[in-house]
């Protein structure tokens, strides 16, 4: 009764204010239950850049609201809980991403949307997981850099004949999947296919049937003909793939598929910030410039490239 109380004032407030409730697909069930739109990063940046909404309650962690702002600089963005960051984000600096320029010249950056805004304003162009191949083969260059995720990298430099140099980022919650675990859930449940994120490590990746985006998971899985899955991602894509699959079943690979920053935002916060309008995440506009040709670039690709 109390999370529905929550959940009646939020709604009020959300059209009091003109406001549109995103949410990650790793987000707690019951902050999905109430978004307007749940899906992945690409799709999330899609709709704050299309929204005629004057207040954007960004329910994910703190790049994601930054992208946001970049996108749509004349509305407001809220993002409940400002310590919701990404540890992968914060393994990439502006300064790092000189430096590693400066070694390879006329190089062109592409960055995973997993960075800081000011990470992004040293960029070419971005990249999600649900676009990372078409970006990188839209560019004409024979070499890439690519930050900050070694893996979503090593990944696309299987469908690209480009010559590569990595940043060793990596998403500590990905990284606790264990190849070793999923060979003896796929030996346990034989039947069942396996299907990851590319932020997981290599070998694990090597292991899979099909590897996608978060959003392109529960697409997947509900197309196909398949009964039980093996899942390896965030567990809160558990709550979109039962939505959309009911019938079906869903393993997580292990119960250490749990981002603590994805977790932090709850109903209470989400209705204190649009009652307080704070915290508000508002990239400084010399910045904001520079980070939105990067994005601007890769919302401009193709999707079948
Ligand atoms: P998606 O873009 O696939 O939703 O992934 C975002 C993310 O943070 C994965 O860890
Ligand atoms: Fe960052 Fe990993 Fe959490 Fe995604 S799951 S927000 S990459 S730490």
């Amino acid at each position: 009764m109390y999370q529905e109380e929550l959940k009646r004032e939020i709604r009020e407030l959300l059209r009091s204010r003109n406001g549109v409730l995103l949410a990650h697909n790793y987000m707690r069930d019951e902050v999905q239950e109430i978004a307007d739109i749940t899906g992945d990063s690409l799709a999330l940046s899609q709709e704050a850049a299309a929204t005629t909404a004057d207040v954007i309650v960004f329910c994910g962690v703190h790049f994601m609201a930054e992208s946001a702002s970049i996108l749509a600089p004349e509305k407001t963005v809220l993002l409940p809980r400002l310590d919701a960051g990404c540890p992968m984000a914060d393994m990439v600096t502006p300064e790092g991403l000189r430096d590693l320029k400066a070694r390879h010249p006329g190089v062109p950056v592409v960055t995973y949307v997993n960075s800081t805004a000011a990470v992004k304003a040293e960029s070419d162009i971005c990249c999600t997981s649900a676009n990372a191949v078409q970006v990188v083969n839209s560019l004409p260059n024979d070499e890439i850099i690519f930050v900050p995720d070694r893996n979503l990298g090593r990944y696309v430099a299987r469908f690209s004949p480009k010559t590569f140099h990595f940043w060793e980022g990596f998403c500590p919650t990905h990284e606790r999947m264990k190849a070793d675990t999923v060979r003896e859930l796929k030996s346990a449940h034989p039947d069942a296919l396996f299907v990851c994120h590319p932020e997981c490590a290599p070998e694990v990746v090597a292991l899979a049937d099909h590897v996608c985006s978060t959003s392109g998971m529960y697409d997947w899985c509900r197309r196909s003909p398949a009964q039980r899955f093996i899942i390896g991602t965030e567990a809160g894509i558990l709550y979109r793939l039962r939505r959309e699959s009911p019938d079906k079943e869903f393993i997580l690979a292990t119960p250490a598929l749990i981002c603590p920053n994805m977790k932090l935002t709850s109903l209470e916060d989400i209705l204190l910030s649009l009652q307080s309008m704070s915290p508000v995440v508002k990239v400084p506009e010399e910045l904001r410039l520079r980070a939105k040709l990067a994005l601007d670039r890769m919302l401009a690709v193709p999707r079948d490239v």
